[in-house]
């Protein structure tokens, strides 16, 4: 996930793109870059028309103190603030790209499937590539097609050839007073201002200038000229005309895209997110997952009999799941460790071990230390990781991304479920290397793809989870119970709760209750139990039945079509079905709901709770 932003009209192109690029920073951080198109007064008698292109590491302020040195009169430009999904941040890594002709300069937002294949033809036909990136190609295909061919047909032949998801924005010199820009399952927008326009991933970087907008649609092209806008198909065939809406939103609203708070911005962001981790990774017909990020260890995971899964906070719920997983579905021994603990632990780990750490940030102290210390030890270290060229990322052997795009909430969720979706992909992988069926194989990747439409499910009932979550908001504590993959969902559930809403919150695996906790059971004290109906239902049932005897108000999340259960709670939620090993992904979701309502309800700040921070690099 990246900002985009083009522009072509009257002002300052460079002043106009900076500052959507400042308002387009928490779309990604990592790197930025301009393109500017050289005014024609300022042409020599040759009448050529040429790109700057500035581009620099670390926040947009990095890029401005650049151009701050050297400005340039222009008002046609497109400029990029990147999340790296392929490629550490890097000046070349950074948009925008150009081919080595010097036609075409492209920003790209989305991630190009077959990069690989159409870079291979490209560098047979000549083609000197100088990034790590996916998106290099875009420009590449463009170029090599202008040698005999226009702007346009070149941009429109290109995108036939490219698979995967994109928004895409091109300028050429050969054809400098235009813009061409196509969407395809990535977000872009067109700002409609007085002869000027601005194209954007979102509407956050232009609302300054304009509350007139038109969304680009899927599958669809715009070309710009300072004289006005035409919607294309990829075919160059003109479209329609389009209603102009208009904007209600400020600024800090439209960077939210509407919502209160990131938090629950990311929360409905997930069928988009997970949608993402599993782009391009799932081979449905050989039953098989393809980790680009493994395949350089693939060989030393067939041998492995032994996994150490280590991270922090919520990266070691996610983590607990992942043993459920492994150990069920792929027949290898896992431990899951705290990566303060595993640091200082005298572990026993030999060659046949494999070290995998999770971590959003890939920044957490200890467990970037328990990274070192593994390799100290010379056992193979894998990471996932969300952030692409960050620290965790760089120093283990081999990984896999979880291309949640940036998490700004303090409280991790979107990166939570993207954890989750990694872990059942490598499930299978590692499985599949071992004695998992082709039909087994085939039906969990199948099964994984039906999530996000079951997401989105679950979202569409927000507002019953809301009405349930603000009955609970006054309560001082509150249990969490699961059984199996459930317990670590009824973890997760409790530090949700806990660090938004300052509620006493604990997560307990459901067997538990009576050895200890049910004392605490009263009528003040609530317990939200994860019911579903899987091979511990019966069990489940056993804990509500303990809890109500002693007074105390049940709240269950139950599978669609559940009567039991529902008949005995005092509230119930439901979420759809799912194979019980990806029950997790599904019934995370109410739970971080459930946490954010009675926060808002309670009026705190919720994306950023007090004592918190969203990377902890320290010990
Ligand atoms: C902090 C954050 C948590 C996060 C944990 C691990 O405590 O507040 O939300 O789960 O760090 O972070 P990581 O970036 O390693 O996943």
């Amino acid at each position: 996930m990246c900002g985009i932003v083009g522009y072509i009209g009257k002002k300052d192109a460079q002043e106009v793109l900076l500052e959507g690029l400042k308002r387009l920073e928490y779309r990604g951080y990592d790197s930025s870059g301009i393109a500017l198109m050289k005014d024609k007064e300022d042409l020599s008698e040759k009448k050529q028309f040429f790109l700057k292109v500035i581009k620099a590491v670390g926040k947009v302020m990095c890029l401005e103190e650049k151009l701050s040195k050297e400005k340039l009169s222009s008002h046609i430009g497109i400029a990029h603030t990147r999340w790296a999904t392929h490629g550490k941040p890097s000046e070349k890594n950074a948009h925008p790209h150009q081919d080595d002709g010097g036609y075409v300069a492209i920003v790209h937002n989305g991630i190009i499937e077959n990069y690989k294949e159409l870079k291979e033809k490209l560098e047979k036909r000549g083609h000197t590539f100088v990034s790590e990136t996916d998106s290099e190609v875009i420009a590449q295909c463009i170029g090599d097609k202008m040698k005999t061919k226009s702007f346009e047909e070149a941009f429109f032949l290109t995108l036939k050839e490219l698979r995967g998801a994109y928004a895409v924005v091109a300028v050429s010199p050969s054809d400098p007073e235009k813009i061409l820009a196509a969407r395809f399952s990535s977000p872009l927008v067109l700002g409609v201002g007085k002869e000027e326009y601005i194209l954007a991933s979102d509407v956050s970087a232009l609302v300054e200038y304009t509350d007139k907008v038109v969304y680009i649609e899927d599958n669809e092209a715009v070309l710009l000229t300072p004289q006005g806008y035409s919607l294309r198909t990829f075919s160059n065939r003109a479209k329609g005309e389009r209603k102009i809406e208009t904007l209600e939103w400020s600024s800090d609203q439209a960077k939210k895209e509407g919502f209160a708070h990131y938090m629950l911005k990311e929360i409905f962001q997930q069928p988009h997110a997970l949608t993402d981790t599993m782009r391009g990774r799932i081979l449905l017909e050989e039953g098989m997952v393809r980790l680009g990020g493994l395949s350089s260890v693939e060989k030393k995971l067939r041998n492995i009999t032994k996994i150490v899964l280590v991270g922090c906070g919520t990266a070691r719920c996610a983590s607990l799941v992942g043993e459920y997983m492994i150990e069920e579905y792929a027949g290898i021994s896992v431990e899951v460790e705290y990566a303060h603990e595993f640091r200082y632990k005298k572990s026993l780990l030999d060659k046949k071990t494999a070290v995998i750490v999770l971590s959003q940030s890939g920044e957490t102290a200890d467990t970037l230390a328990s990274v070192r210390e593994a390799k100290r030890k010379g056992v193979l270290t894998l990471g996932i990781v969300n952030v692409v060229g960050s620290t965790i990322a760089r120093e283990t052997d081999a990984g896999i991304y979880n291309h949640a795009g940036p998490e700004i909430a303090v409280a991790s969720t979107k990166a939570f479920t993207s954890q989750l979706i990694v872990l059942a992909l490598l499930t299978v992988y590692l499985g599949r290397q071992r004695g998992m069926s082709l039909v087994m194989g085939k039906r969990i990747l199948r099964e994984i793809q039906t999530l996000p439409r079951k997401i989105q499910s679950i979202l569409d009932d927000a507002k019953k989870i809301k009405k349930v979550a603000e009955k609970y908001s006054a309560f001082e504590s509150m249990f969490f119970l699961g059984r199996k993959y459930n317990y670590p969902v009824a973890l997760e559930g409790s530090i949700k709760l806990k660090e938004i809403s300052y509620i006493h919150a604990e997560g307990l695996a459901t067997g538990e209750l009576k050895h200890g906790p049910i004392a605490m059971i009263d009528k003040n004290f609530p317990s939200f139990f994860l019911a579903l109906n899987d091979s511990v239902y019966e069990k489940s049932v056993t804990g509500i039945e303990e809890v109500k005897a002693r007074s105390g108000k049940t709240i269950a999340l139950v599978t669609k079509g559940d009567k039991k259960v529902s008949k005995m709670v005092d509230d119930v939620l439901e979420i759809p079905k799912t194979l019980e090993m990806l029950t997790p992904i599904l019934s995370v979701i109410p739970l971080q709901l459930f946490s954010y309502y009675i926060a808002s309800k309670r009026n705190l700040d919720v994306d950023k709770p007090r004592n918190l921070a969203k990377s902890v690099t320290v010990e």
